[in-house]
């Protein structure tokens, strides 16, 4: 079945930014689009028209015009690594990766069984995201198929476009969570012949890691990714110092981390691998070559004191790394990509390599469309582009408001924002069209 949901026209006008190429590769001169008075209509889901407003008021006959004002209107946020399942134990204290999921995930994860429950959370985990300006995203469930069925129902209501999947593992997890090779394969194919290409859904094949998923699983899962080429597969790579070392003792003939999934098959275009904090060139190289993503979470690197990831270094020029970024919740610590930005930054500078705001926009909107493979249909504000959008407020608190006055650039005014800014500076989101929130 597809879902089709045809809205009226809707006119929206104010500031605009899009990003047109990647910052990290082209002169940014070349990479943006900025237009102080823009309008953009937008019919049937889709982006229509986008200008300058002088050009397109005249042709607009009778739509009513939306102003926004001290606003920015952008591409929406894309989130490219999230778990929904983890929105209830949001900033659980405690160590660092292993004993933090054995501790708190694998414990809350048990509750989606129970598919009330879980269309509980993802009728929570879902609003959050509308408040945060974030419309679309590559979610984690768990075990449960109840759980993958929950969050693509509730987003089917918004048409909204998400990837997600039934997380696969078959050991080294509490005996509730864990299902079978066999089980694995069936459970997730039947998901795919229900949801994939649904509407805007998408699937992705989703082994949880390496250690939770025994030899027998790796290969049936490859099997499956091999059946399905054009859904995506997401897990975890290098994130902790400690997580890599059981990775070497559980596959000893692995060159590394990596190539636990390269011998697999599970490293492609669409794969997006969340973290990668401490990869080697080995690593970088065979992810550039398979043409596999990373998914950047730096609130969640901080938090479970796994490291910071450095995007610059990912993005060398002879061996380049497509990035996303990614809130990663639970063990990120907001739904916010703003100040999943600020975290970037931080992250950039502990590696002494920082970038710009710019860049940093461009990552969490452009950028991580391209790690999905779905730069032809979000994350740019074009013509015939779906019409997923945000638009920031730019004076949302009394002091982003007063530090405003000072901003001498559009890179002063955009780094602000993602260094005071988060859910408060969400004038609207626009998902296929339609208001979802407004602020
Ligand atoms: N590695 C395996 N599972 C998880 C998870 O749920 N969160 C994080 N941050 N890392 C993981
Ligand atoms: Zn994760």
């Amino acid at each position: 079945m597809s879902v089709i949901v045809n809205h009226p026209k809707t006119a929206i006008r104010g500031a605009l930014l899009t990003f047109k190429k990647d910052p990290f590769f082209h002169p940014m001169a070349e990479c943006f689009w900025y237009e102080s008075d823009a309008i953009i209509v937008m019919e049937n889901g889709k982006i229509s028209v986008v200008g300058k407003a002088d050009d397109i008021l005249p042709t607009l006959g009778d739509i009513s015009v939306k102003h926004y004002r001290d606003s920015l209107m952008m591409p929406g946020f894309i989130d490219s690594h999230v778990h929904y399942p983890q929105t209830q134990i949001i900033g659980a204290y405690g160590e660092q990766l292993i004993d933090w999921l054995n501790n708190y995930t694998f414990i809350a994860e048990q509750n989606f069984k129970d598919r009330a429950h879980a269309d509980e959370v993802a009728e929570v985990f879902l609003r959050e995201q509308r408040r945060n300006g974030v419309t679309a995203s590559t979610i984690f469930c768990t075990v449960f198929p109840e759980s993958v069925d929950a969050i693509f129902a509730e987003a089917e209501k918004y048409n909204m476009r998400i990837m997600a999947g039934k997380v696969c593992m078959d050991r080294y997890a509490p005996e509730a969570l864990l299902d079978t090779p066999q089980k694995a394969y069936d459970e997730s194919k039947a998901l795919i012949e229900k949801w994939h290409k649904r509407g805007r859904a998408e699937y992705v094949i989703t082994p949880r890691f390496a250690p939770t998923s025994t030899h027998e699983q790796l290969e049936m899962i490859g099997t499956l990714a091999s059946e399905f080429p054009d859904t995506l597969i997401q897990s975890h790579v290098s994130e902790n110092i400690k997580e890599i070392e059981w990775v070497k003792e559980l596959f000893p003939k692995a060159k590394d981390y990596t190539d636990v999934y390269d011998q697999y098959g599970l490293l492609r275009d669409r794969a997006i691998y969340g973290h990668g904090v401490h990869l080697t060139e080995r690593e970088f190289h065979i992810l550039n070559e398979r043409g596999s993503a990373v998914a950047h979470c730096p609130t969640s690197n901080f938090f479970l004191g796994s490291g910071a990831f450095n995007v610059h270094q990912a993005k060398s020029a002879h061996r380049p790394i497509k990035v996303g970024l990614a809130t990663d919740l639970g063990a990120g610590t907001s739904f916010s990509i703003l100040q999943t930005m600020n975290e970037a930054y931080k992250a950039a500078q502990l590696n002494g390599a920082p970038y710009s705001s710019l860049h940093t926009f461009y990552l969490a909107t452009k950028g991580t469309a391209e790690a999905l493979s779905l730069e032809d249909k979000i994350g740019a504000l074009e013509v015939g582009m779906e019409a997923d959008l945000v638009v920031l407020n730019l004076k949302s608190t009394p002091i982003i408001e007063y530090r405003m006055r000072y901003a001498q650039s559009l890179e002063e005014t955009l780094f602000i924002q993602m260094t005071l800014g988060d859910d408060r500076a969400i004038a609207a989101t626009y998902i296929a069209g339609k208001m979802v929130y407004e602020g």
